[in-house]
């Protein structure tokens, strides 16, 4: 065996770099006789065949199974229904919103755009949750007209104009209030969205006179305060303190009138590598019913019905990216060597290595190789020497053009911030279940991509 000294601490030398390691990869990928990665009983070399290459392929029974999962143990550990909300900024398509409301969820939207998908999905919009930090007037108007069964306030400003909305259309408007409780998770400071110094929700402080301010006007219901501390997050500790905070703050709140929910947003985090020890959901639904229930009976209020709204916990771990090797080439680092192995999509398909510095794995998906493993970093084909797949793996030393290669644990916010850098067209979303697959979102074409470009001839 020999260790790469490129690479970092957290990667451990593989006896196996064929191995799908655990709680990686959907629940239904596997190796076939021949060797080559299968996800629902499709092989990658067939997936490529048929489909292309980049593409997204999502292991649909993994999606609902984990939905289901989600739902049931935080049933069970509030001992009452828990309303859970699929965020879909993860990545959200009609066939995504049928499987998750299917499996019993709400969806939490963000956008116009995002509640289209909903609305053309059928969802009822009794079960879609609006948030933003910057709602258009357009926005509002559009939950308001439908029923949306909730809109997120994220400001004071919103208040008004929300009520407003809810007036004109002769409707009373279920409400939530966002607050910024100040709770650091413990994640990339990118992502932990209840720093003081930020963009969402309201201080503490300021939450008294914001939900009297709720109350004054006749066509809004306050149904409770909302709190999003950040996201890929492993503990309940965070989760638990904004709780306690919010709880505080509850407790003033039911002298003026009632308080039925406590929402404590998404954020709950999975393995991208071998190194993510991900907590049990039962655990984390287990310890933050446990928290709201003793704080509440310290306090002496009564329990509000929880809700949650994780997006990349139910979408994330379903899916793998196949993409093709173009080019392999050896870089020379000090004494040591790095591989860059090239494949055909990159920033454009996945911009969180970019963004955040997420890591990711990689496996050789058409084959399997007794190689002896070496050290790998996934690379691109953007012009920009940032655009990195995954930072480090190992990869069976034979990898070579040609090669199918799949990195798991794509399902969230890969798709969804995906871009036509370079005029790439972005991939399809191929379903996978019980050995069919089928697309869910098509791949973008070269007309595409002209056809907002005002100077082409028609
Ligand atoms: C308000 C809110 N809720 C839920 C989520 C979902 O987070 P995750 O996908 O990490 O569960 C986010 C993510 O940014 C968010 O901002």
């Amino acid at each position: 065996m020999s260790v790469n000294p490129l690479a970092p601490e957290w990667l451990a030398h593989p006896d196996d770099a064929n191995a799908l390691a655990a709680g990686v990869w959907p629940m239904h990928a596997a190796r076939t006789a021949s060797g080559e990665i299968q996800i629902a009983g499709v092989a990658a070399s067939q997936l490529a065949a048929e489909f292309g290459t980049p593409l997204y392929v999502v292991d649909e029974a993994d999606v609902r199974a984990r939905a289901t999962a989600l739902k049931r143990a935080f049933d069970d550990a509030a001992g009452a229904d828990v309303k859970v909300y699929y965020a879909g900024k993860a990545f959200l398509s009609t066939e995504v919103a049928r499987w998750v409301t299917e499996a019993g969820l709400n969806i939490d939207v963000c956008s116009g755009g995002e509640l289209a998908v909903a609305v053309a999905a059928e969802v009822d919009p009794a079960r879609l949750g609006m948030h933003g930090n910057n709602k258009s007037h357009a926005e509002i108007d559009r939950c308001v007209e439908l029923g949306v069964g909730a809109i997120v306030l994220d400001s004071v400003v919103e208040v008004d104009r929300v009520a407003e909305s809810a007036r004109r259309h002769g409707t009373v408007q279920n409400v939530r209030l966002r607050v910024n409780s100040g709770v650091h998770a413990s994640t990339h400071e990118y992502l932990a969205t209840a720093r003081e110094d930020q963009k969402f929700g309201i201080p503490l402080d300021q939450v008294p006179d914001a939900v009297a301010a709720i109350r004054a006007h006749d066509s809004l219901r306050f149904l409770g305060l909302h709190s999003h501390i950040g996201s890929q997050i492993f503990d309940s500790g965070g989760f638990a303190e904004a709780a306690r905070r919010l709880l505080g703050v509850q407790k003033g709140l039911l002298t003026g009138g009632e308080v039925p929910e406590l929402n404590l947003g998404g954020g709950f985090g999975i393995a991208y590598t071998a190194a993510d020890v991900v907590t049990p959901i039962e655990q984390l639904a287990a310890e933050l019913a446990g928290v709201v229930h003793a704080e509440c009976a310290a306090l002496g209020i009564p329990v509000p019905r929880l809700a949650i709204e994780p997006g990349r916990a139910i979408i994330g771990p379903s899916t793998v990216t196949l993409y093709e090797v173009g080019t392999v080439k050896d870089v020379q680092v000090g004494e040591s060597v790095r591989r860059y192995v090239s494949v055909d999509g990159g920033m454009s398909d996945n911009i969180r290595p970019a963004l955040y510095g997420a890591d990711y794995s990689v496996r050789i998906a058409s084959r399997s190789s007794a190689a002896d493993p070496a050290l790998v970093r996934i690379a691109g084909k953007h012009c920009e020497s940032g655009d990195i797949v995954v930072h480090a793996d190992y990869l069976p030393g034979d990898v070579t053009p040609g090669d199918l290669v799949a990195v798991p644990a794509t399902g969230a916010y890969c798709w969804s911030l995906a871009s036509n850098y370079n005029y790439l067209g972005r991939p399809a979303v191929v379903a996978v279940r019980d050995g069919a697959a089928r697309v869910i979102v098509r791949r973008e074409t070269e007309a595409d991509l002209l056809a907002r470009d005002m100077g082409v001839t028609p």
